[in-house]
Parts: structure tokens; C-alpha cells; sequence
């Protein structure tokens, strides 16, 4: 069997930064309770007229260079987010045409889940010899999706986009991934309106149902459960176990999510990535933002384990092992 391997990333966040400051002047909140609540100091939010696609074009430009290609050699392109620019055409048809790809491209929704379904997509595409070089983004704009009088939900989320390269490889860099949907759990955390269930009324709009809504301590709750249980099983699926995950990648939702599920797999504090201090919760894009952070900063190693775990509105939950075989920065 053909496996696939990671041999390009990139990232992009939007400049505009929105501080803990900042929020405490919009509505009622403070920093130490957003802080000790969600470990979030600052997020980036995207500027005026600047869509998904504009970030995860940014994301995939970067992403191809780092791999030293150009656009020709892509033949398959995978974007992961839950606010594209349209209902439709898709984010990616965009950001294909805007990269100046001529390949296939298609979305992937999983909400914050949709890098790692995506990353399986184009995995089992590369695996069954369909394309040997695929663009995978994970890329979204939430805030424009949040109540910016809404302290419970304004508080959490930023704008941003990473990408990776993944090619047909000898050896395995994509290993086990595990998926999983539970769509009984469907209200816990919704943008109700804009679809064709609640198409966008005058009236709904002025409800804020066009707008984030989530039962906070459901999403915690389920978190904490779907995160060791999925890692658990995409690590059985690799022969592995967590002694042996070098970088526990969690999808970027919270601090407190983050340290719970760190106990519960026995993985050291040292060893699970966080970045969302400085951006937030960024949705589809958490996950390659936080490995392209562990890129840049020299401490991936080839050979490196990560255990990639995304989780989301869906339900939806998923982790992929990836054993790191890229060198250093270029
Ligand atoms: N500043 C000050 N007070 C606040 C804020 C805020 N930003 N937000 C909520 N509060 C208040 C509430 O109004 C409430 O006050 P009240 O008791 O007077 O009504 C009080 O704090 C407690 O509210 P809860 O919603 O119960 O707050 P909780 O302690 O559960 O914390 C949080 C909220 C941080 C969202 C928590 O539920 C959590 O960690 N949930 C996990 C979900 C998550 O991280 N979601 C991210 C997006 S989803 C995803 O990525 C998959």
C-alpha cells in the first residue's frame, strides 16, 4: 500500500489583534476571567473584506513553498472549515482558483474537527493511489460568526488558517486515524440560522440565531471524554501508545480541556502543544497553527510522533498519528 507524508506546512493569522483589554471595554468581562476560565490572552480577527479563503490561501501559499513546489505539482486540494465565504460554491473552489491550481477541490465540514477529517480525506486518496500530492487547509473566520455583546461566546474564538503538503511516501507519515460523529448531540454547540433548516430572517437575525450558540459545560464535558478515547484508539491503530506521542496536538479550545485530557493520557504537561494564548480558539485551524508553532520553533524532530485530536459541533471528533518525517526549517 502507498502511504502519505507531510512535506510542507504553512500557517497565517490576520494582523488585528483583539486583547483581553480590548474585551473588557466591549462588554462585561475581565481578563482573569477569561484567562483563568480559557488560558486566552489574545485573538487575531480577520480585517475587513478578508474571507476564510483570503486565510487559507495565505496558509496554502506557505505551505507549498516550505514543501518546494509550485501549484502544478498538486492534484488534489482539501479545505477544512466550518465558515466558509458562501453556502456555496465551496471555500475551496475559491481558494483553488485564487492559488491558481487546476486540480479537483472540495470542502470538508466537521466544524473544529475538519482538519483531521480532512487530513483523512486526503490521506485515503493518496493511500489508494487517486493523487500523490494533495493540499490539506484547515482555515476559518468564526468571529464573524460570534455576537460581539456576547460575553459567554466573544471571549473564545480568532480568525486564522495552516496548511500542510502531503505526498506519497515509502515509508508511513500519516499512521492510524480515528473519526467519529454523534449527531444526537447536534444543539450542544450550533450556528442555527443561514441554512436551509432556519433560512436568515429580519427577525431571526435580530435573534442572533445567524450567531455561535453552545451549552459551554456540554462541550467541556464531552471534550475531556471524546479527546483520551480517540487518541487511544488512532494510537491502537498505529501500534503505539502514549508513551510513545512525542507532541499531544489537541485542537486549541481551551486551557482547561487541554490539561484535563493531558491527565487522563498520562502525557506530561511539557509534551501537549498550546499555543491559544496568543490566538484563540481558531476552529479548523488550530491544529496546523499549533504544529507549524512546534515547526518554527525548532522542536520537531524527524521521527517525532504527533498525535493530532480535533473535536467539535457534530458531534464530531477525530485523531491522527503522524510521525514527523520532515527536516528542519528551510
Ligand atoms: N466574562 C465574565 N463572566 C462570564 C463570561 C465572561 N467572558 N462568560 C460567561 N460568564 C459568566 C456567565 O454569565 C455566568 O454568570 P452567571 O452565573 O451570573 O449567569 C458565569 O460566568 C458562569 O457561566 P458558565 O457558562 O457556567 O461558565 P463556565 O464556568 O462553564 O465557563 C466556558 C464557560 C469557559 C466556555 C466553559 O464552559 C468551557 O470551558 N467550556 C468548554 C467549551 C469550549 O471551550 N468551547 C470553545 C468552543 S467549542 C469548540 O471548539 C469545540
Amino acid at each position: 500500500m502507498k502511504h502519505a507524508a507531510i512535506i510542507g506546512i504553512g500557517a497565517y493569522l490576520p494582523e488585528r489583534r483583539l486583547t483581553n483589554a480590548d474585551l473588557e471595554a466591549m462588554v462585561d468581562t475581565t481578563d482573569e476571567w477569561i484567562r483563568t476560565r480559557t488560558g486566552i490572552g489574545e485573538r487575531r480577527l480577520a480585517a475587513e473584506g478578508e474571507a476564510t479563503s483570503d486565510l487559507a490561501v495565505a496558509a496554502g501559499a506557505a505551505a507549498i513553498a516550505d514543501a518546494g513546489l509550485t501549484v502544478d505539482d498538486l492534484d488534489f486540494l482539501v479545505v477544512g472549515t466550518s465558515s466558509p465565504d458562501h453556502v456555496f460554491p465551496s471555500t475551496a473552489s475559491l481558494v483553488q482558483a485564487k492559488l491558481g491550481l487546476t486540480c479537483a477541490a472540495v470542502d470538508v465540514m466537521a466544524a473544529c474537527t475538519s482538519f483531521v477529517f480532512a487530513l483523512h480525506h486526503a490521506t485515503v486518496t493518496i493511500e489508494a493511489g487517486r493523487a500523490s500530492t494533495v493540499l490539506v487547509i484547515g482555515a476559518d473566520a468564526l468571529t464573524r460568526h460570534v455576537d460581539f455583546t456576547d460575553r459567554r461566546t466573544c471571549v473564545l474564538f480568532g480568525d486564522g488558517a495552516g496548511a500542510v503538503v502531503l505526498q506519497t511516501s515509502d515509508e508511513p507519515g500519516v499512521m492510524g486515524i480515528d473519526l467519529g460523529s454523534d449527531g444526537t448531540g447536534a444543539d450542544v454547540l450550533t450556528i442555527p440560522a443561514g441554512g436551509s433548516a432556519m433560512p436568515c430572517t429580519p427577525e431571526r437575525v435580530a435573534e442572533g440565531l445567524h450567531q455561535v450558540r453552545m451549552v459551554g459545560s456540554e462541550v467541556f464535558k464531552f471534550a475531556v471524554r471524546a479527546i483520551p478515547e480517540t487518541t487511544e484508539r488512532a494510537l491502537a491503530a498505529s501500534g503505539l501508545t502514549s508513551d510513545d506521542v512525542t507532541w499531544l496536538v489537541p485542537h486549541q479550545a481551551n486551557q482547561r480541556i487541554l490539561d484535563t485530557v493531558a491527565d487522563r493520557l498520562g502525557i506530561p504537561q511539557e509534551r501537549v502543544v498550546s499555543h491559544i494564548e496568543w490566538v484563540g480558539n481558531t476552529s479548523s485551524a488550530s491544529i496546523p497553527l499549533a504544529v507549524h508553532d512546534l515547526y518554527t520553533s525548532g522542536n520537531l524532530r524527524p521521527g517525532d510522533v504527533l498525535a493530532l485530536v480535533g473535536f467539535g459541533a457534530g458531534l464530531t471528533w477525530g485523531a491522527a498519528i503522524v510521525r514527523w518525517t520532515k527536516g528542519p526549517v528551510r
